[in-house]
């Protein structure tokens, strides 16, 4: 590892992507960075409305609004990336969704929009912005699973099953990018208070909770700070891990 020029911004000179940054993990995530002196490109889909902007201006970074499952979501990501010098440094694949239903009433629909956002698209972007030549020597890339995609989770069988792909992603994209002086790494939050868990019943979100052995719900800034080292010149060794975030799963 490298010790950083300025321990106060560590990632200072760098550019990061965070897709999914119009609210909630991803927007703590583009703080962070940003704290630590990135140039941030926040990606969302243009649905995400005012939270991309805001986000995006708070952090003094870009917005981008993108799909991060479209054909041409990594070309659009190196167009931004270019417009800030052309080499990117972090590539934060946040961005997921969850269609929950109970085993019986789960659908290829369902099945299929959860594993094209939360797998194929961090799979595509990261491989895809390594063939454009965007990502390179000393790139990190932080990848979102999920305590679900450790432990599973009932209704979940689509979002479970992507998150733990996520996984096996981090595993093989860690030694094929290896070579290339690309670390690989993922972070698996428990849960954590944001607007996906806000969604889910009064009853299941206090069972989320407990099922956290420290009894709580952890924090976005919980699971930001770890994409943050995997980000940090101080972590050029590490690769290929999956960092549990929020307690201990009692799942
Ligand atoms: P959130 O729903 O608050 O935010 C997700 C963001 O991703 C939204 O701004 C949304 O517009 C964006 N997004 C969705 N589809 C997209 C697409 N196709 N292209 C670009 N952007 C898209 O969710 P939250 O809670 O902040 O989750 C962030 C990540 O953390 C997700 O990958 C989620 O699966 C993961 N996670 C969250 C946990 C939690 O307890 N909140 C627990 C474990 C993992």
């Amino acid at each position: 590892a490298t010790a950083p020029a300025d321990w106060d911004a560590p990632l200072a000179g760098t550019v990061a992507v965070v897709t999914g940054a119009a609210r909630g993990i991803g927007a703590t995530i583009a703080e962070v960075l940003s704290r630590d002196g990135a140039h941030v490109i926040c990606a969302d889909i243009p649905a995400a409305g005012e939270g991309l902007s805001t986000t995006a201006n708070k952090v003094g970074g870009t917005a981008l609004a993108v799909d991060v499952t479209a054909d041409d979501a990594a070309d659009k990501i190196a167009e931004a990336v270019k417009k800030q010098g052309g080499r990117l440094d972090i590539l934060v694949n946040n961005a997921g969704i969850t269609r929950d239903k109970l085993l019986a009433n789960m659908d290829a629909a369902r099945w299929n929009s959860v594993l094209s956002v939360n797998l194929l698209a961090p799979q595509k972007l990261t491989e895809k912005l390594v063939d454009l030549g965007v990502l390179g020597k000393g790139g990190r890339v932080v990848d979102v699973s999920s305590i679900a995609g450790i432990a599973g989770n009932r209704g979940q069988t689509n979002y479970g099953t992507s998150k733990a792909g996520v996984i096996g992603l981090v595993d093989t994209h860690s030694d094929a990018y290896a070579g290339q002086g690309i670390t690989i790494n993922a972070v698996a939050p428990g849960f954590i208070e944001t607007d996906m868990t806000a969604a889910i019943p009064f009853a299941t979100r206090e069972v989320g909770r407990r099922m956290n052995a420290m009894q709580q719900g952890g924090q976005t800034v919980d699971v930001a700070e770890t994409v943050a080292y995997f980000a940090s010149p101080s972590s050029a060794a590490v690769t290929g891990n999956v960092v549990r975030v929020c307690g201990q799963s009692l799942l």
